[in-house]
């Protein structure tokens, strides 16, 4: 469920209707509901308590949507924040998450970076292989600290998804595998600037089916049980993110509470275990909309009563990538309701390249210059993939909470564009 309805043939973000964001920032714009994103943290959070998983540690996925003001929502209920950079441990600090709630992911990390989350206190590093096991070491030990550690296990099971967004497989760069997580769970138990708290998996992104999900999860707790038939001690389980949202005329995914009565079948009778999980699209995907303005109806007539109908946005594949990149569907609403009957469209952007299109041939009411349209589901991996490629300046965010609203990144200036760019002295 999710704060984006039509209210007098209007869709309202909340009490807010969009033509008033519009009219106030201008188009393209992020539009997030705050009221969506605590619902959807909530619902995902207590499903998981009402399923005997204790106290998790819900460690947002920031690089969904890395927006401050949309961590501030999430951290002042208790969210802590899964990061994959510097820049990402910098923001969840910035919106008040402390380093005792962030997990620091990634296959690349770097001295630099492993330094300043150790510095920060993170919970967890989740360390993907063996050279960065023995970096992690030797950067804990320049400090002179026992660094917090989690291997990140590859389950080798299939998910869902986009092949681009699939990561539980061998063949995926992403963790160790269960036998190299158990010779290197002992080494590290004997490391003076190791401590290792458990394993973690993350399979892939945007599952919509529970299987995948429940083959990892059970191959986790043998791993689990496994490593303290050995003498280990384990004290962690994080079980990632990846659970999907509906986007497009798609039939609904299991929802948190079945995703998380699974989960709680799979670990029924593991004692001692603290749960991790790292949820992004379902927090924020549903949460979020990209509000743009017809800029053209281009028909274009084959001569033989055909042809092709353009709607040409003001939004791109520089605002919106997952289109282009992942064929994904988004669902794109007129912002003004009407009765007209719906004609085929093929919805473009401005950015010269062919892949700037959103979809081909879907059925919307006509709508001309100056027209909004909504983008639904574009809160997660929207904005955070944005770039600013044709020169096109970085897509504003606002947050909606009611009937007010906030700028919490605003559109910049052209000057603000050309800022960092200096002629070399020799041209
Ligand atoms: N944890 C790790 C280690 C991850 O790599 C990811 C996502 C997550 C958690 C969060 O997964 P989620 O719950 O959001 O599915 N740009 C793509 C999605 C890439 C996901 C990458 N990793 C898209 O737009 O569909």
């Amino acid at each position: 469920m999710n704060h984006f309805e039509v209210r007098g043939g209007e869709l309202h973000c909340e009490d807010t209707p969009l033509s008033r964001i519009a009219e106030s920032v201008g188009t393209p714009v992020y539009v997030y509901s705050r009221a969506t994103l605590e619902r959807h943290y909530t619902v995902f959070r207590d499903s998981l308590v009402a399923a005997g998983l204790g106290d998790p540690l819900i460690a947002y996925a920031v690089k969904a949507n890395s927006n401050v003001a949309v961590l501030r929502v999430l951290g002042d209920l208790g969210a802590g924040a899964d990061t994959v950079s510097e820049g990402e441990i910098r923001r969840a600090l910035a919106a008040g998450i402390p380093g005792e709630r962030i997990v620091f992911s990634g296959v690349g990390k770097t001295r630099g970076e492993i330094e300043f989350a150790l510095r920060a206190g993170v919970s967890e590093i989740n360390v993907e292989s063996e050279p960065e096991l023995t970096l992690v070491a030797e950067v804990a030990g320049g400090l002179g600290l026992r660094a917090p550690i989690v291997f990140r296990v590859n389950p080798d099971v299939a998910a869902g998804g986009h092949a681009k967004i699939a990561t539980g497989k061998a063949e995926n760069k992403f963790g160790v595998s269960f036998d190299e997580a158990a010779r290197l769970y002992a080494n590290a138990s004997n490391h003076p600037h190791l401590k290792p708290l458990g394993v973690a998996c993350h399979i892939g992104s945007q599952i919509t089916d529970l299987a995948p999900f429940e083959a990892a999860f059970t191959r986790m707790r043998g791993l689990v049980e496994a490593l303290r038939a050995e003498g280990m001690t384990v004290e962690r389980l994080d079980l990632g993110g990846g659970l999907g949202v509906p986007y497009f005329d798609m039939p609904d995914p299991p929802g948190p509470a079945e995703y998380a009565a699974m989960i709680g079948r799979v670990m029924a009778g593991l004692e001692a275990i603290r749960f991790a999980f790292e949820p992004g699209r379902v927090i924020a995907a549903n949460a979020g909309v990209l509000l743009a303005s017809v800029v053209h109806l281009h028909e274009r007539p084959n001569g033989e009563g055909g042809g092709r109908r353009f709607l040409v946005l003001d939004a791109a594949m520089n605002d919106l990538i997952r289109p282009a990149m992942y064929d994904a569907f988004h669902d794109i609403r007129p912002v003004i309701e009407t009765d007209a009957a719906p004609v085929a469209c093929d919805v473009v952007g401005p950015v010269c390249e062919t892949g700037d299109t959103f979809t081909r041939e879907r059925m919307l009411p006509p709508l001309g210059p100056g027209d909004l349209v909504a983008f639904m589901s574009a809160g997660a991996y929207g904005a955070a993939m944005a770039s600013e490629y044709n020169s096109r300046p970085l897509v504003p965010e606002v947050l909606v909470d009611g009937d007010r609203f906030a700028v919490i990144r605003r559109r910049p200036t052209y000057d603000e564009m050309l800022a960092a760019e200096t002629m070399a002295e020799w041209l």
